[in-house]
């Protein structure tokens, strides 16, 4: 069993982002990154701080707006339309959940495109579905990157994806279909996982449940992705995947922590990255 190890990839793709931010200042263009956060949900709140500290170690400046749970959309919304208009902010990005009250279909909506550094607009979603150049969302490209880092080509492979959002599960599914592989996406309404994950070559699962698949759910050899991310009550942080049983049975597998939390980061740098790169070129055509 060979771990996918997300934490030393990701650092050696650091490296390579300071590197670039450095060029890059030098030109005159320091890529910035804003991060709204609504509210005070403690995992909102932790992963905001980890993208904050990523953007320090890297060169990129963040704008961090810290807003109270009670923000309404009317106000939201020119907020982010003020950062739109900004030419220093390369990209936006909202943490995700929002509180009820506030309809993310249209926040999201509101961020422009060229600026949306997570992927959620529907212009970049429908690229990434049509196999079109967009910005792809963090998680599933930092997926595709660790996949790719260790000779895993999904070309012909059967792959069940355990989880149906936006965010993971969906553009997962298109990357990995783009790809040349064979796609079955599980959910909450699926009637028996283990069918799906038992035939397949590789499993993805990110749905916040601790010991969801257990190694009677996998095949030998299969290669197991944990997308999941669960503080039990002892405070270990684990995945979705029983990591001791599935980790006997797995050719490859990513520990939790340490697999594709890292990657989830060092991806949305990148993207960060590529559009400081296109203001670049942009401010040298005029
Ligand atoms: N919530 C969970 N994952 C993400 C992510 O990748 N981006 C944003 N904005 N919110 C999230």
């Amino acid at each position: 069993m060979t771990l996918l190890d997300g934490r030393s990839l990701a650092q050696s793709i650091e490296k390579e982002i300071i590197i670039q931010t450095d060029l890059l200042q030098k030109e005159g263009i320091i890529p910035t990154l804003a991060v709204i956060l609504v509210g005070t949900d403690p995992a909102s709140c932790a992963y905001v701080n980890m993208k904050i500290k990523a953007c320090e170690r890297c060169g990129v400046a963040c704008v961090a707006k810290k807003l109270k749970e009670e923000i309404t959309q009317i106000e939201l919304i020119p907020m982010i339309e003020e950062l739109n208009a900004d030419p220093e902010i390369d990209g936006i990005l909202v943490q995700l959940p929002l509180s009820a009250h506030i309809d993310t279909k249209s926040i999201l909506e509101a961020i422009d495109p060229q600026k949306d550094v997570d992927g959620f607009h529907p212009f970049n979603a429908g690229r990434t579905l049509a196999g079109i150049e967009a910005f792809v969302p963090a998680t599933p490209l930092g997926v595709m990157s660790l996949l790719e880092h260790y000779g895993i080509d999904v070309a012909g492979k059967n792959v069940a994806i355990i989880g149906a959002s936006n965010i993971v599960g969906k553009p997962l599914a298109s990357l990995m279909l783009n790809a040349g592989a064979t796609i079955s996406v599980c959910h909450i309404l699926t009637k028996d996982i283990k069918t799906f994950t038992q035939h397949a070559d590789i499993v993805c699962v990110g749905v916040g449940k601790a010991g969801l698949i257990g190694a009677e759910m996998i095949q030998e050899g299969a290669i197991v992705v944990d997308i999941g991310i669960n503080r039990l009550q002892d405070g270990r942080l684990v995945g979705d995947v029983d990591f001791e049983s599935v980790s006997k049975k797995a050719s490859f597998i990513t520990p939790v922590p340490g697999g594709v939390g890292p990657m989830t980061i060092i991806s949305l740098l990148q993207n960060t990255l590529i559009s400081a790169r296109k203001r670049k070129s942009k401010n040298q055509k005029y």
